[in-house]
């Protein structure tokens, strides 16, 4: 996998990037759309891809490994062939939903324990299945199997946890080097950087990771309950270590101040359920701040959704009319709330890459930052 770094905006760390994969190539930086179970919720590829103009999409190896299974995903011929997704795919490693989501028997040593949220069946993750799941899925990046300690964790568990994701890394690595890939393109490994908010662990951690000399490198463990102010400063010790000539992905994160903050620190990647699971919710994103479409004072209301709207949704669809939808549980309306935020964080990374290649990113993210803040 080839990145190429473009633009370096001077006095920041903000970069302009393109990265190269097997199945097309990504401008950076980059929003992901969640794909949990092989779908982005509510949501076609045809409009992923012509209207929210989405270059990447996620999918869970905890979801797709209990449903549909790995016989199905291999009889496929992988999860393109599955889903029919033909642009680059990321899969997580598991090691976060298992956490999340699955009821854990066991963490240990050798792996986790758990039972899945569906039927309660039992299984284990350890960071050689993992591998041979996300080879078996055929994502074009596969993640690492880590441990991601809550935000509040205390230094001795943020250690003791550290040392486990980072046994498991030197795992998951040889794993990796010792495979190939199922359907006959390339696939590549990024390690995750975890040692929750303290500076000494996250340094060691960085230095750790890129010992292994990976095609791009993962920050994990922030927006889990930890101060905004403590993820930031985290996400600056990580980014003084990580190589510039790679990729930095910054998982999980987050709402679009944290996704500027975080371009302005460096990062290239993001991925958030936050469009989607507030969109079919009916809390939409827009360059003049938050609406709650649900709100009354939209009932006559026939302006567009977004005025400064770049999706087919933001043109089309008054708030009245959106608001009728949801308020008629109409799923409609959760299509076009999931539709236009998508668009939404899609349009946010775009012009974010086009401000810095112009050299006015700061001042742009800074108008942007006072917006975005606003409820309407
Ligand atoms: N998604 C959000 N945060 C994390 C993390 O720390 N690890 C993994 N594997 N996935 C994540």
């Amino acid at each position: 996998m080839k990145f190429e770094l473009q633009y370096t905006l001077q006095g920041t760390k903000a970069r302009a990037g393109k990265l190269q994969t097997a199945h097309g190539e990504i401008e950076t930086p980059i929003f992901m759309p969640v794909g949990t179970v092989g779908s982005v919720k509510g949501v076609h590829f045809r409009d992923l891809k012509e209207d929210v103009k989405a270059q990447i999409i996620l999918g869970n190896t905890y979801h797709l490994y209990l449903r549909p299974g790995m016989d199905t995903i291999e009889q496929a011929g992988g999860l393109h062939k599955f889903n029919g997704w033909d642009g680059p795919i990321l899969t997580d490693s598991g090691g976060f939903q298992v956490f999340s989501l699955g009821d854990i028997r066991k963490l240990s040593e050798e792996g986790a324990k758990f039972q899945s949220h569906i039927d309660g069946s039992r299984h284990m993750f350890t960071p050689e299945n993992v591998i041979d799941i996300q080879r078996t899925i055929g994502a074009d990046i596969i993640m690492a199997f880590d441990e991601c300690p809550p935000g509040d964790s205390d230094f001795e568990y943020a250690e003791k946890s550290l040392g486990l994701t980072q046994r498991w890394l030197e795992r998951c690595v040889k794993r990796f080097d010792e495979t190939e890939p199922k359907y006959g393109y390339k696939q590549t490994l990024f390690p995750i950087v975890q040692g929750g908010v303290y500076p000494e662990l996250r340094r060691r951690a960085a230095e750790h990771v890129i010992s292994f000399e990976r095609d791009g490198y993962a920050i994990g463990g922030l927006s889990v309950g930890e101060k905004e102010e403590d993820m930031y400063s985290t996400i600056e010790v990580v980014n003084e270590i990580l190589p510039e000539d790679k990729p930095r992905y910054l998982m999980g994160v987050g709402t679009p101040i944290n996704i500027l903050e975080a371009i302005d620190r460096g990062v290239d990647m993001f991925d958030c359920v936050m469009p989607t699971r507030n969109g079919r919710n009916g809390m939409l994103f827009t360059s003049e701040g938050i609406i709650n479409i649900k709100n009354k004072k939209w009932e006559n209301n026939f302006s567009p959704v977004d005025p400064n709207g770049t999706s087919f949704v933001d043109h089309h669809y008054t708030r009245a009319y959106l608001r009728h939808l949801f308020q008629a549980k109409e799923m409609l309306g959760a299509q076009i709330g999931s539709l236009h935020n998508l668009a939404f964080y899609l349009w946010l990374v775009g012009e974010a890459r086009e401000q810095i290649k112009a050299g006015t990113f700061k001042q742009w993210k800074n108008v942007m930052i006072e917006k975005l803040g606003r409820r309407l």
